[in-house]
C-alpha cells in the first residue's frame, strides 16, 4: 500500500474537537509517522511548517481539496449488508426472524461469508469510513474472516462474534450450542484475531447479541471473560419498546441496570441505541465510562421513540453515531449525520400537527451538523477509547480526502471558502465520487485515481 507515513502533507484539514465547534488548519502540514500516528501537525506560523515545506517529498494538495478524519461507525452488522434498503415493514422482534437470523445462518458458509464481506469492507472505507466496530454472526469462523478481510484491506475494525444461545429466542441453525459453547468461541475468537499475522488495526470485541437471545449464564460468563482479556463489549440496549420491556419483565430492572450485574459495562463497552434509558441508567452509563453508538436512521424504523442525544451529551455520556447496517438503509456515515440531525429536530419540533405548538415538541433537544460530524469522528474514538478521529500529535492519521470539485460528485460550491459553510456543504450534500482517497494509519486504503 502506498501512503503518507514519513511524507509530509500540505494543505487544508478540518477537524472537530468539540460538539458544535470545528477548527479549520490552513495552509497546515501533517507529517505520519512510521506507525500511523501523526508526529507533526504544523500551522504556517510553527518553526516546523518551514522545514517541512522544503522537503523534496512533500505532498501538497490541490486548493480545493481537504481533509477530514476518517468516520468511525460505531455499529454495522456486517452480515446484513445484502439486506441493505429491504425487509423495513415489520418490528425488529419480527424481522429477527422472518428475516435476518435466516439471512445471518447463510454465513456458516464461509464462500458466501467471503464474497458479502469483500463487498461490504471496500465500500464502507470507500465511504470515509476509516473504522467499523462490527457485529459479524454466531459462527467463530466467519467472524475471524471479517476479522482478516478488513486486515486486508486496511480497515481499522472492531470485530465480534455474536454470542445468541437462548433456545427459547434464537433458532437451531443460528445459536450457540450452550452457555459454555458461547463464551468458549467467543475465547477461542479473540484469541485467533488477536494472533492474525501483521495484526495492527483489528480488535476482537465480546459480543452478546442482547439480552433477549441470551441466557444470564451466558451473559455472566461473558461479563467475566471481557474483564480477563480486557477486550471491547458491544450489545444492544433499550433499542424499542419490546426489547426494553423484555429486561424490565425478565428481572424487574432496565437492561442497563441488568448488563452492568452482568460486568458488561466497562470503559471500553458500546451499547446500541439506548433509546430509552431512564436518568438511573444514564448515572450508571457515566459512572462506567461506556459509550452509546447513536443510530438516529435504523431507530426511525425499529426504535419506536428518538434518543435524546442532547440531555446524553448534557449528562457526559460518550456517544457516537452508527449506521447500524441493515436495521439503518445506509451504510453511509455521511447519512447517519444528516438523519442525526433531523430527527433532533423532530423531536424538538414534535410530530403531530393536531397537537398545540405548546405541547407538540421537547424543547432544547436539536443538535447541528457539527455535533452530528463531532460524534461521527472524534465522538467515536473517544466511546471506543482509541486515538482516533482528530488531527492530534498521538492520533492514527486515518483521513479522507474530500474533492468538492470531483466529477460525479454532488457537492456544488459557488465560492465559498469559510471552513463552517464548506463543510456543511460537504456533510449534507457529498456522495462517494467526493471522496478521493483515505487513508488509515497512514497507508492508503482508496484512491479514485
Ligand atoms: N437487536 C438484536 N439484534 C439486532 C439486530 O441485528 N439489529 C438491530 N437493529 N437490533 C437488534
Ligand atoms: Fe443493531
Amino acid at each position: 500500500m502506498t501512503g503518507l507515513r514519513g511524507r509530509p502533507l500540505r494543505g487544508r484539514f478540518i477537524h472537530a474537537p468539540e460538539r458544535g465547534r470545528i477548527e479549520a488548519l490552513d495552509d497546515a502540514i501533517l507529517l505520519t509517522g512510521a506507525d500511523g500516528a501523526i508526529e507533526v501537525l504544523a500551522r504556517p506560523d510553527d518553526a516546523a511548517h518551514a522545514d517541512l515545506a522544503g522537503r523534496p517529498d512533500l505532498v501538497t494538495l490541490s486548493a480545493h481539496r481537504l481533509v477530514l478524519p476518517g468516520f468511525v461507525d460505531l455499529h454495522v452488522h456486517a452480515p446484513q449488508y445484502p439486506q441493505l434498503g429491504q425487509a423495513l415493514d415489520v418490528p425488529l422482534e419480527v424481522w429477527l426472524h422472518k428475516y435476518t437470523f435466516p439471512l445471518e445462518a447463510r454465513y456458516a458458509d464461509l464462500d458466501f461469508a467471503r464474497s458479502r464481506y469483500e463487498v461490504l469492507v471496500a465500500d464502507l472505507l470507500a465511504s470515509g469510513t476509516t473504522t467499523a466496530l462490527y457485529f459479524a454472526t454466531v459462527h467463530r469462523e466467519a467472524s475471524e474472516l471479517l476479522a482478516r478481510i478488513c486486515l486486508d484491506k486496511g480497515q481499522r475494525a472492531l470485530v465480534g462474534k455474536v454470542a445468541m444461545d437462548d433456545p427459547l429466542a434464537c433458532p437451531a441453525n443460528c445459536r450457540d450450542a450452550s452457555p459454555e459453547a458461547a463464551i468458549a468461541q467467543t475465547r477461542a475468537f479473540i484469541g485467533a484475531v488477536r494472533a492474525l499475522p501483521g495484526n495492527d488495526r483489528v480488535l476482537p470485541v465480546v459480543t452478546p447479541r442482547f439480552i433477549p437471545s441470551c441466557t444470564d449464564a451466558a451473559l455472566a460468563g461473558l461479563g467475566a471473560l471481557a474483564a480477563e482479556c480486557g477486550c471491547h463489549v458491544q450489545t444492544h440496549c433499550s433499542e424499542s419498546d419490546w426489547a426494553h420491556g423484555h429486561a424490565l419483565a425478565r428481572y424487574g430492572m432496565t437492561d442497563t441496570a441488568a448488563l452492568d450485574g452482568f460486568g458488561l459495562l466497562t470503559r471500553r463497552t458500546v451499547l446500541a441505541h439506548s433509546v430509552f434509558l431512564t436518568e438511573a441508567d444514564m448515572a450508571t452509563i457515566v459512572g462506567r465510562g461506556t459509550g452509546i453508538a447513536h443510530c438516529a436512521l435504523s431507530n426511525v424504523y425499529f426504535g419506536n421513540a428518538v434518543f435524546p442525544l442532547r440531555r446524553a451529551l448534557e449528562r457526559g455520556l460518550h456517544v457516537g453515531l452508527g449506521t447500524d447496517v441493515s436495521g439503518g438503509p445506509s451504510a453511509s456515515m455521511f447519512e447517519a449525520c444528516r438523519s442525526t440531525v433531523q430527527v433532533s429536530r423532530l423531536l424538538e419540533e414534535g410530530v403531530d400537527p393536531t397537537d398545540s405548538r405548546e405541547t407538540r415538541g421537547t424543547p432544547d433537544t436539536r443538535v447541528d451538523m457539527l455535533t452530528a460530524f463531532h460524534l461521527a469522528t472524534a465522538g467515536g474514538g473517544v466511546a471506543l477509547d482509541l486515538p482516533i478521529g482528530l488531527f492530534r500529535p498521538g492520533y492514527q492519521f486515518d483521513a479522507m480526502i474530500v474533492d468538492p470539485e470531483a466529477a460525479g460528485g454532488s457537492i456544488r460550491l459557488f465560492g465559498e471558502t469559510e471552513p463552517v459553510a464548506v463543510l456543511e456543504k460537504i456533510l449534507y450534500t457529498a456522495s462517494r465520487p467526493n471522496i478521493a482517497a483515505v487513508y488509515v494509519s497512514g497507508e492508503r486504503v482508496v484512491s479514485t485515481e
